[in-house]
């Protein structure tokens, strides 16, 4: 079986926390993870923490003077998936009308994998007609939009928006690649 790569474009969400279980998940399941991070998620979590999560290196500049490759070619073309998660407004925004202003939009733009959102935000910002009319250009082009569930959202109220637990986003990805090939482990004392 061959190894599925997957990119996850992790975003300025406040549950960017949850999405290192993803990744950490993902990996163990014997998927190769490469993580590209926006300005903002790195406002929330270290590009350290994806890194050893996903023993791999983690992407946050285009302008990478170290790669003779134009790094967003590069990660787009190696993709089986990208997953974009936590998705906020503001990517799916850009994602919609083409906006290609960081790495990871313009590794969206030059992917021909299937693109996979899990959008979260607070309840009014999901609820935003400009974020339901991005959404559904977004599916209207074929991209996988995992809705977030209902519940208590980190601006302190309850409402739909939350990032679903990472084993429901980690099962979206096993049904649309197959499930991975696992890894073996060493065995603790
Ligand atoms: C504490 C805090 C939490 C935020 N949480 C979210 C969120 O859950 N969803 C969202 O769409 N934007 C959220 N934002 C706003 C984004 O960080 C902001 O729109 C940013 O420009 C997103 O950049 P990016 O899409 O390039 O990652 C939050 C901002 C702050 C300060």
């Amino acid at each position: 079986m061959t190894t599925k790569r997957i990119v996850i474009g992790v975003c300025g969400g406040i549950a960017c926390y949850k999405v290192c279980d993803v990744v950490s998940l993902l990996y163990q399941k014997g998927f190769d993870v490469t993580v590209i991070m926006t300005a903002a998620a790195q406002k929330f979590v270290k590009p350290f923490t994806f890194q050893t999560l996903s023993h791999r290196k983690v992407y946050t500049d285009m302008f990478d003077e170290a790669s003779y490759d134009p790094t967003h070619i590069y990660l787009a073309d190696n993709a089986d998936l990208f997953l974009v998660a936590p998705a906020t407004a503001d990517i799916i925004a850009k994602l919609a009308v083409g906006i290609a202003d960081d790495l990871l939009t313009t590794c969206a733009l030059a992917l021909k994998a299937p693109l996979m959102l899990a959008p979260s935000m607070n309840d009014n910002m999901w609820n935003h007609p400009t974020v339901k009319a991005n959404l559904a250009t977004l599916g209207a082009r074929g991209a996988l939009v995992i809705a977030p569930d209902a519940g208590y959202l980190a601006c302190d109220r309850v409402g739909t928006g939350r990032l679903p637990a990472p084993d429901a986003i980690v099962a979206a990805v096993e049904k649309m690649l197959g499930p991975g090939p696992g890894r073996a482990l060493a065995q603790g004392k």
